[in-house]
């Protein structure tokens, strides 16, 4: 077992106030109602961005929080890793936005494109650079504004994705807690599943991507479900194994939000009752890259994850990609 060299000393989160709920799509146009997005998802409802709020902003409130937690001022950050799906532009990197917003002027900062795995992805690269020597203190951020790259005339997708932020700051471990193990992986021919045709290099953003609506999310959502089931179910046993524990040595399962029976079949074979799970898709709908660090904010914040709670996290992404971690707070 790897002993703990890094640890999250505050997380942060911020979802925009606006809320729309289930029952508000069929006055959007799509033919869609509460009970099938609940019975199919567990989803109630999701935050939206509005115009004025975009990654930069949602990540700095959730970044500011963090850091105010862990006692972090801009200037002691060493290191920006940002997830995100829905970059504010595709060039520069959202994370130097950020860094430039915070006035972190001492950091090195980057984006990370996991898709879902991407917070849990910047986790282990953080790690690994602060185990190098690279950094010490390091802020890894999942943001999403989704709404931005869902069809909303799609509501095979529309209804599954919302918007929001979520961060922490990693410092050297003290009093052996931190991060106790990780997994990571990958496998690109299963992209075609759930992704975005048009908008980039191999096929720039024209006319005809404005027609046939390419520059969307698109999703295989059946196959998607179970290559997650499957990923994640895998990913969990991994970084039990890492740790040298089993679910039963777990206090809390913080998987990504996607889908509420995702989430159960994936409790179940890590041997985890719902109990000692954590759920808040109902409200947050797929934040992609911030959903589990705004779970495990919201775990914080309701004294589900406390001094000495052993949590292990787990994710599963477009790519595909998937990752877990076990961690000690
Ligand atoms: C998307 C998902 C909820 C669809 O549920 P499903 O049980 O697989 O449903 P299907 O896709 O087989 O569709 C069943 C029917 O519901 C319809 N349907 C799809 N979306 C609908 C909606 N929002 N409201 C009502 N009906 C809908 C379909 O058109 C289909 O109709 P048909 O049988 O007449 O063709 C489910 O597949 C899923 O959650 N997949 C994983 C998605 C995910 O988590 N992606 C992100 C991974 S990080």
């Amino acid at each position: 077992m790897k002993r703990p060299y890094v640890y999250l000393a505050g997380v942060g989160r911020w979802a925009p106030p606006r809320i729309l709920r289930n029952d508000e799509f069929a006055s959007m146009g799509l033919d869609t109602n509460d009970a099938w997005i609940v019975q199919r998802t567990g989803i109630r409802e999701r935050h939206i961005a509005g115009p004025a709020e975009n990654n930069r902003t949602m990540s700095a409130a959730a970044s500011r929080m963090a850091m105010e937690r862990a006692g972090v001022h801009p200037g002691e950050i060493d290191l920006i890793v940002l997830g995100t799906a829905s970059p504010d532009h595709l060039l520069p990197s959202t994370a130097v936005e950020l860094q430039a917003e915070l006035g972190a002027s001492r950091a090195a900062a980057f984006d990370i494109c996991a898709a879902c795995s991407s917070w849990l992805y910047g986790l282990i690269v953080a790690e690994g650079l602060m185990m190098s020597g690279s950094a010490e203190t390091a802020l890894v951020v999942g943001t999403e504004k989704l709404s931005s790259i869902v069809d909303w005339k799609d509501r095979s997708t529309a209804v599954l994705f919302g918007d929001g932020a979520g961060a922490a700051i990693l410092r050297r471990s003290k009093h052996g807690k931190g991060i106790l193990s990780t997994y990571f992986r990958s496998d690109g021919t299963l992209a075609p599943l759930l992704h975005r045709r048009a908008g980039g290099a191999a096929q720039p953003f024209d006319e005809h991507a404005l027609h046939d609506r390419s520059f969307y999310i698109e999703m295989e959502g059946r196959e998607v479900f179970k290559h997650a089931v499957r990923s994640m179910s895998d990913a969990c046993d991994r970084a039990l194994d890492g740790a040298r524990m089993t679910g039963a040595d777990i206090d809390l399962l913080i998987p990504h939000q996607a889908n509420v029976r995702i989430i159960e079949a994936t409790a179940k074979h890590a041997g985890i009752p719902m109990e000692k799970v954590f759920v808040n898709v109902d409200r947050y709908g797929n934040t992609s890259s911030a959903s589990v660090p705004m779970a495990l904010e919201e775990a914080m914040a309701a004294g589900r994850v406390t001094d000495g709670s052993t949590v292990l996290l787990v994710a599963f992404g477009a790519g595909f990609t998937w990752a877990s971690l076990v961690i000690r707070f």
